[in-house]
C-alpha cells in the first residue's frame, strides 16, 4: 500500500497558501503541521487548510517526530538557516527557489544533506509542469533543427514596500532571485551554463535590483535574451528559437499553460494543457513523496548540480549588474 506521508510548512505566507491548497489534492499526503514565528497565525493557517497541528516556532515543529517532509516557504535570505534547521533533524526538505542566496550557501545546504542521509530538493515546480516538460521533449528531439536562441520574460507591477521582501535587500529583495531566476532557469534547462553574461539594471531607492536585462552568449553562438521586472507587466512569455522553426510556451509560461509551435512552410500548431486542477504544485510535491518512496535523498528531475548551477549563475548575474546582499556576500562564489 502506498506510504502516507506527513507534511509540514514551515513559514505560514502568500506561497505556503497556495502550496498547501494544491498538496491536499495528493491523496498520498496528509497535510500535518503549520510552523510560523507566531503560533496564533500558525493556528489560524492549520484551521484554514485543515493542518492538524500548528507550532508557534519552527524549532518546535522540526522537533515532532511525526513530520516526515517540510515544505520551506520563507524569504530566499533564510532558506539556508531553515533548511539545515530541517536537514539537521532528519527531516526531508522541499525548499522554495531561489535556493539559497549564493552558490556556496546552495552547496552548504547540500553538504548536510548527505551528511545526514535526508531527502532535499528545491521547489522548482516549473521543472515539473506538464507544458515545459513537453516543450523540452520537442526541443530536445531536434525536430525544430538546432535551437540557436532563448527568449523569456516574467514581470509584474510589484507593491513597493520597504520592509517586504520584493524591496528589502536584507529578505534577499529585487526581482532576480524572486522572477528572474525563471528566465535563468529557462535558459540554463535548454542550452546549459553560458560562456559569456552581459547584463544591465535598474535599482529601488532601497538599493534592491527592480529591473534586470540578461543576455547569455554560449561558445558555438546560442543566445539567450532574459528580462525580469517589479516595475511593469510582461506576457511572462519563453520562446525557443530553431533554425526550422519556434516553439512558444504561452503566458504564463511557467504555470501548466499551452504549447505553440510552427516549422517553416506549415501552420503553427497548438498543443492544449494537459493540467486539470489545482495551481500546478502538486507536480513536485508528488515527486518529492515519490523520492522518499524510492528511498532517494537526491531528485533525478531537479539534481543539486541543477540548484548549484542556478545559483552560480545568479551570482555571475549579480556580479555583472553589481547586485548585493548585504551579510550573505563574503560567501559569493566568484
Ligand atoms: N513557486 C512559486 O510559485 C513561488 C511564488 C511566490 C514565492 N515563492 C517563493 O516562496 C518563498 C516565500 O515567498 P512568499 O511570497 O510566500 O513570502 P511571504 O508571503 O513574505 O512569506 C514568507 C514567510 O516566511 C516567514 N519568515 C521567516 N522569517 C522571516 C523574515 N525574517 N521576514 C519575513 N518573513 C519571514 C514568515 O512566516 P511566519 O510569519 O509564519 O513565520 C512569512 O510569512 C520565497 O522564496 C519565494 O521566492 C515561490
Amino acid at each position: 500500500m502506498e506510504k502516507t506521508y506527513n507534511w509540514a510548512v514551515l513559514g505560514c505566507g502568500h506561497i505556503a497558501k497556495k502550496f498547501s491548497n494544491d498538496l491536499k489534492l495528493l491523496p498520498n499526503a496528509n497535510l500535518y503541521a503549520a510552523a510560523s514565528r507566531n503560533l496564533q497565525k500558525a493556528k489560524g493557517f492549520a484551521g484554514e487548510f485543515g493542518y492538524e497541528k500548528a507550532y508557534g516556532s519552527y524549532e518546535e515543529m522540526v522537533n515532532d517526530p511525526k513530520v516526515d517532509v517540510v515544505y520551506v516557504a520563507t524569504p530566499h535570505s533564510h532558506h539556508r538557516e531553515h533548511a539545515l534547521l530541517c536537514l539537521e533533524n532528519q527531516k526531508a526538505v522541499l525548499c522554495e527557489k531561489a535556493f539559497a542566496m549564493n552558490r556556496n550557501e546552495a552547496s552548504e545546504i547540500i553538504a548536510v544533506a548527505q551528511k545526514n542521509n535526508t531527502f532535499l530538493m528545491e521547489a522548482f515546480w516549473t521543472m515539473f509542469q506538464p507544458s515545459f516538460k513537453k516543450a523540452m521533449e520537442i526541443i530536445k528531439s531536434g525536430e525544430l533543427g538546432k535551437l540557436k536562441t532563448v527568449r523569456s520574460d516574467f514581470a509584474f507591477n510589484g507593491v513597493f514596500d520597504p520592509q517586504k521582501r520584493l524591496y528589502n535587500v536584507n529578505l534577499g529583495g529585487g526581482s532576480l532571485l524572486d522572477i528572474g531566476i525563471y528566465p535563468v532557469f529557462a535558459a540554463l534547462t535548454s542550452l546549459g551554463k553560458p560562456e559569456i553574461i552581459k547584463t544591465f539594471a535598474d535599482f529601488a531607492s532601497t538599493g534592491s535590483e527592480e529591473s534586470i536585462s540578461m543576455i547569455f552568449k554560449y561558445k558555438n553562438g546560442q543566445m539567450a535574451s532574459l528580462t525580469s521586472s517589479f516595475a511593469s507587466f510582461s506576457p511572462t512569455q519563453t520562446e525557443y528559437w530553431c533554425e526550422n522553426g519556434y516553439l512558444v510556451l504561452n503566458p504564463k509560461w511557467f504555470v501548466p499553460t499551452n504549447i505553440t509551435v510552427w516549422k517553416k512552410g506549415e501552420e503553427p500548431v497548438n498543443y492544449p494543457s494537459e493540467h486539470k486542477e489545482g495551481f500546478g504544485y502538486q507536480y513536485e510535491a508528488a515527486h518529492v513523496m515519490d523520492c522518499l518512496d524510492a528511498g532517494k535523498i537526491e531528485s533525478d528531475r531537479m539534481p543539486w548540480q541543477m540548484s548549484l548551477d542556478l545559483m552560480e549563475t545568479l551570482d555571475r548575474v549579480r556580479i555583472d549588474a553589481g547586485i548585493f546582499f548585504p551579510g550573505h556576500d563574503k560567501n559569493l562564489f566568484f
